[in-house]
């Protein structure tokens, strides 16, 4: 099923962004490892978001390379360009559009070498037919993407959500909370990403798994941490739209889940598992 990205949501993201992309500092150096940008190559990065990882690639592959940055979310775009990535980096496009309905071909896209993806392509309505047009812009390319393993492998997901659920429970609210493979966590075993991958044209889809310790909202006090678990994946969708109460002794219950998950520096850190897929067009 696929993970609407509407505008609440993109602003919540965008209001976190920078803890968010300090908390997912493990992923990133695995992604770009895996990816090896070479000075002057054309990258694609699908579901870039506000960039990050956009110009990243552009001062990896530097003056000589280009970098396209394709998300469907303009507010996410117009932060993204609002961002210069710096004095020796590539140049950006940043294109808005729907990965499922994207044509490369059509839209007269210069074809890319590297396609990459920091978490932005377990959302599709039709994974197939996207990665189809992905693979589409980069018909000579290679892949590396990041995505998350099954839910109930990441305590950074499993903690807010037992607690939160602990509460409801608790005050009698009746609530479903969301498959674990789905929506975020949809790419998220070898063979799931190998059958989408295949099916769409790529060949040598190789995945690989990866646990790190994810330091909640980047690295803050523990109810500035709670307050991000809050809006963390699964947790997010059973408490959106309940009322603020409820949400303040949420809040609490993630803190007091926090406090047994604390670093040295007083910040939260919890497990992740995550995937990073390559492949060749
Ligand atoms: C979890 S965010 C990741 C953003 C960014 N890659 C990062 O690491 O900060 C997922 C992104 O995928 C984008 N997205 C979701 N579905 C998409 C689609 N069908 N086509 C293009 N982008 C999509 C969302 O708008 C959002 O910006």
């Amino acid at each position: 099923m696929a993970d609407q990205w509407d505008d609440t949501r993109v602003q919540r993201w965008l209001g976190q962004s920078e803890g968010i992309d300090r908390q997912l500092a493990p992923v990133t150096d695995a992604l770009f490892a895996a990816a090896d940008l070479q000075g002057g190559e054309r990258v694609l990065d699908v579901g870039c978001g506000h960039g990050p990882t956009t110009r990243l690639a552009a001062r990896a592959v530097g003056r000589g390379g280009s970098v396209t940055g394709l998300d469907l979310a303009d507010a996410m775009l117009r932060a993204a360009a609002a961002v210069p990535p710096g004095p020796e980096a590539a140049p950006i496009e940043w294109i808005n559009a729907d990965a499922v309905d994207w044509d490369p071909v059509g839209s007269g896209v210069d074809p890319h070498h590297v396609v990459i993806s920091r978490y932005g392509v377990m959302f599709f309505s039709d994974p197939v037919k996207a990665f189809t047009n992905i693979r589409a812009s980069a018909p000579e390319g290679r892949l590396a993407i990041a995505t998350w393993a099954h839910r109930h492998r990441s305590d950074m997901f499993e903690v807010p959500l037992a607690a939160a659920l602990d509460v409801m429970a608790r005050r009698g609210v009746a609530v479903d909370p969301p498959e674990p493979d789905e929506g975020a966590f949809s790419l998220c075993t070898a063979q799931r990403l190998t059958d989408v991958l295949t099916e769409a044209g790529w060949s040598e889809v190789d995945t690989v798994e990866h646990g790190a310790a994810m330091v909640i909202g980047g690295g803050t006090d523990i109810d500035t941490a709670a307050r991000a678990g809050l809006d963390l994946g699964p947790t997010r969708v059973v408490t959106t739209g309940q009322p603020e109460d409820l949400r303040a002794e949420v809040i609490e219950a993630i803190a007091d889940a926090y406090r047994s998950h604390l670093t040295a520096d007083g910040h939260v850190a919890l497990g992740g598992t995550f995937l990073i897929t390559t492949a060749s067009a």
